[in-house]
């Protein structure tokens, strides 16, 4: 959480600079802030607010001047989100200046440490600590910037990928990083620093990600160097060429990133399947999967780890792994795992699922099931994420950036990935016949056909929110393969419309929920036609005898459900085991939809942040 930016260089900073916080906002948007280095002097300017409100600052407020300088936009940790609390952080001899992301957990010892020996705190973050630390480091030592960053983090528990600078040496930005992203794009002399490369992809092609526990010094005309933080041993820097394109992070003409994302489904799809399903030859290629097929065979059970939407599709993967391939599972919140103590063997596979790869409960899970010995296989969308380098192996989605807050295309791509793998198990381990492995790959080129026909619901849908928008409460219910998908559509409902929501499954409504049922309440049912359709329609029944108003997820061409329900929204029909990748489509549509009417800011919902990188 928390977005950083810096630039050393010959162009004016600032536009760059407030340009790339505003594509990081997705990381976190209580408060926003800038510092430059105008030639002479340095000029901090910080709010609370987002970044908008930042460039909205009147000119005495803000310099917009001066070719190095760092910027940042908050996800609040430590201190409420306040002009104060706000980065960047300047030390007391107000020389060195600081932004940060993450957690310094001894922060309070540290602080009590440097009150002892005169500094002052005007926040109640970490972060002026941690720089006060440094410039204290500085003072006692007399070492240059560096090695006083070194030593300093070296004295820390926590999380941090962070940048400084000394107005005094402004020609030399210090970076570091652990736990939390850092990226260093490279230009013709000149150095752009942000969590993940968009801040600078239309400068340079050329970036290095920081490992964790490495610094970098940045220095004007010179170049990079990178070390360790423990040991000061030098590393040999790693340029990797970016795929990613200015489009790709661009809304495109729609109104918001999540309505993009949810549009962008049948290509992400596609693009998630491209060059592993080759039905022609009857294959399916996934190199990670490939290379290390005798770990999945000879598994004892697979165990998924993930938080949030990722773990839905986890849920969804139970499903079809036990279906097809006929391997136990067991799905779990990676934060649960990680302190529970739990038994992990050696032959056990791990599957770890994250959209952004930076989790940072999902990327304990993996560190914790490593450590005994399982082998970890991730499924990651972003590029060079923390966890995609921390697993054995992994595949990624391939869906594109995502980044509207609430996940979406993120969650079909996923369980497209794990399809495609269930299948591949289930072939070589001889648990699906040859007509259903053919039908499965048949239908699976289909689906992104299919989800654009279900995109068509859109205005039908529409209505739909229009008449349930100041719905207080909603139920969501669906049973076998839809039962994620209900508890996922309860999620998206959720987080951008602030309306409370919760999901199960179907037949659990008779021991509890059903208490909830009156004329208010709109009940959300998955009703495929296959899969349990004969005892969904009877749960349909319950609710609405109870007077419960019943929204349908139905196939084309349903009569049953349609003579029950309040209203009806078709999907094409497909594979049970597909269903979701269909059926989530009209929820994340109505979420979308309630959320605009109501004026939420669907891409960046109060409170949340795109990736969680703190516990
Ligand atoms: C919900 C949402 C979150 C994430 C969760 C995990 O729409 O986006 O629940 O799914 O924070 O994030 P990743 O997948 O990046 O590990």
């Amino acid at each position: 959480m928390c977005g950083i930016v810096g630039y050393i260089g010959h162009r004016e900073a600032y536009p760059i600079i407030v340009e790339g916080l505003k594509r990081l906002e997705y990381r976190g948007y209580d408060s926003a802030g800038i510092a430059l280095f105008d030639g002479t002097d340095l000029k901090v300017s910080k709010t609370k607010g987002k970044v908008a409100d930042l460039e909205n600052l009147s000119e005495k407020e803000i310099t917009k001047h001066g070719n190095v300088g760092i910027g940042h936009t908050r996800w609040a940790t430590h201190g409420v989100p306040n002009n104060i609390n706000s980065h960047p952080h300047l030390s007391n001899s107000g020389n060195l200046v600081i932004i940060h992301n993450g957690i310094i957990e001894n922060y309070d010892a540290l602080k009590q440490e440097l009150i002892s020996r005169g500094y002052t705190f005007k926040s109640d973050t970490d972060t002026e600590v941690l720089v006060n630390l440094i410039e204290d480091v500085q003072k006692q030592e007399g070492v240059k910037l560096g090695k006083a960053v070194q030593i300093a983090l070296n004295q820390v528990i926590g999380a941090y990928a962070i940048t400084v600078f000394d107005k005094n040496k402004p020609e030399e930005i210090v970076v570091a990083r652990l736990g939390s992203p850092l990226a260093i794009g490279i230009g013709e002399d000149e150095f752009f620093i942000a969590s993940d490369a968009s801040p600078f992809i239309e400068y340079t092609k050329d970036a290095i990600y920081l490992e964790d526990e490495e610094m970098a010094i940045i220095r004007f005309h010179k170049g990079i160097k990178i070390r360790k933080i423990k040991d000061d041993s030098l590393v040999a820097p790693y340029i990797q060429k970016l795929q990613l394109n200015l489009e790709e992070i661009e809304k495109g003409g729609y109104d918001h990133f999540m309505l993009k994302e949810i549009y962008e489904q049948p290509k992400a799809i596609t693009d998630t399947y491209r060059g592993r399903l080759l039905r022609d030859q009857a294959i399916i290629k996934m190199s990670g999967v490939e290379d290390n097929m005798k770990k999945f065979l000879n598994a004892n059970r697979i165990i998924i780890v993930a938080c949030g939407t990722s773990w839905h599709a986890g849920l969804v993967a139970e499903y079809i792994f036990e279906d097809l391939a006929r391997i136990p599972v067991e799905v779990e919140y990676a934060s649960e795992f990680r302190y529970r103590n739990p038994v992990i063997r050696e032959d056990d596979v791990l599957i770890a699922i994250s959209q952004s790869g930076e989790t940072a409960d999902t990327l304990a899970a993996i560190k914790l099931a490593k450590s005994k010995g399982a082998f970890v296989f991730g499924i990651c969308n972003v590029v060079g994420s923390s966890i995609a380098r921390e697993t054995h192996a992994g595949a990624y989605t391939h869906a594109g950036p995502e980044i509207g807050v609430a996940s979406t295309k993120a969650f079909t791509t996923q369980i497209t990935v794990l399809t495609l793998m269930a299948l591949r198990l289930a072939r070589a381990k001889g648990t699906i016949t040859s007509s259903d492995y053919h039908r499965h790959l048949l239908e699976l080129e289909m689906i992104p056909d299919k989800v654009k026909k279900a995109l068509k619901s859109d205005n039908h849908i529409k209505i739909i929110a229009d008449i349930y928008k100041d719905a207080t409460n909603c139920l969501y219910l669906g049973r076998g393969y839809n039962f994620p998908v209900a508890l996922e559509g309860a999620l998206k409902l959720k987080e951008i419309s602030y309306i409370h929501a919760e999901g199960y499954p179907a037949a659990e409504m008779k021991h509890g929920p059903i208490a909830l049922i009156d004329e208010n309440m709109p009940v959300i049912v998955i009703a495929t036609k296959k899969g349990h359709y004969e005892k969904v329609v009877s749960n349909i029944q319950e609710i609405k005898s109870r007077k419960g108003k019943i929204i349908g997820i139905v196939t084309q061409g349903d009569e049953q459900v349609r003579e029950l329900a309040d209203h009806v929204i078709e999907v094409p029909e497909t594979l049970e085991s597909l269903s979701p990748l269909l059926t989530t489509i009209p929820l994340q549509l109505l979420s979308y939809h309630i959320a605009v009417m109501l004026g939420k800011n669907v891409d960046q919902p109060r409170n949340l942040a795109k990736s969680v990188t703190v516990e």
